[in-house]
């Protein structure tokens, strides 16, 4: 029964530094400034509280989180380009305390966006929050994956097939895969203490996605929008704990 509680404490205390992280940066982002200065911001903060941003060096990446603007659908590198009018960049954060992770993600509205991408953003949103809700033991994970797809594909969008959901703990990515796509009643079934991801990224367009030549950055094949959320969560006896939610409800937005 209470075989995780310790780990469960660490990840609240590194899921919480993450979500602080997009909760500080949330009055910082706006059209003019850069994305490095994004991952200036993130990493000074996570520093200055006491944890380690997980992305930087981590397998050759050189920054401290990933800032994935409009059709770039993960692992955006910070640079020098300005957020300008009607972008659209999901900042990903993964901080580090006492060696447990704590890995989630929002998506932030420069100015004034389409329709087209607030609907997409909604959309995504929610498709997150109608799997974590369901989440329970005895759960398998192929019902992750089709509340997300079903919701998803009903609204015309589509769900990338290349990247998923991770387990995490005292490493970034460990088993299993947490698929955003899949059929009820299939995998993996889920158990007390289990601590992993949900991330869906979603397009507007088709779900195929191309790499660009500097190893990273992931954009749709059609170049159309794609949006993302994470939480880091866990399984508790009879349901789930979401450990990266924002204590100022900060959800998605706009962030008012
Ligand atoms: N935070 C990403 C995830 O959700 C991983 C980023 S790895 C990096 O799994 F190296 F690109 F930062
Ligand atoms: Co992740
Ligand atoms: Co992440």
């Amino acid at each position: 029964m209470s075989d995780y509680k310790e780990k469960f404490e660490k990840m609240r205390v590194a899921g919480k530094l993450a979500a602080q992280t997009l909760d500080m940066l949330t009055a910082n982002i706006k059209e003019g400034i850069s994305t490095d200065y994004i991952d200036k911001l993130g990493y000074e903060f996570i520093r200055d509280h006491g944890g380690y941003s997980a992305p930087l060096y981590y397998r050759g990446f050189t920054k401290s989180l990933c800032t994935s603007l409009n059709h770039v659908v993960c692992h955006g590198i910070p640079s020098d380009r300005i957020l300008r009018d009607g972008d659209a960049i999901n900042v990903d954060v993964t901080a580090i305390v006492d060696e447990h992770y704590g890995d989630t993600s929002r998506m932030f509205s420069i100015g004034n966006t389409s329709v087209k991408l607030n609907n997409l953003i909604d959309t995504t949103y929610e498709s997150m929050m109608r799997a974590i809700k369901i989440l329970k033991p005895g759960i398998r994970l192929g019902d992750i994956g089709y509340e997300i797809q079903s919701f998803v594909e009903e609204k015309g969008f589509s769900v990338v097939r290349d990247f998923c959901g991770h387990g995490i703990s005292t490493t970034f990515h460990e088993p299993p895969n947490i698929l955003h796509y899949g059929s009820k009643n299939s995998g993996m079934e889920l158990r007390p203490g289990m601590t992993f991801t949900i991330e869906p990224m979603i397009n507007a367009g088709k779900f195929p996605v191309k790499m660009l030549n500097d190893g990273w950055t992931a954009v749709t094949k059609d170049k159309s929008l794609s949006v993302q959320f994470e939480h880091t969560l866990g399984i508790t006896e009879n349901g789930y704990e979401i450990f990266t939610e924002s204590a100022k409800g900060f959800s998605k937005p706009p962030y008012l």
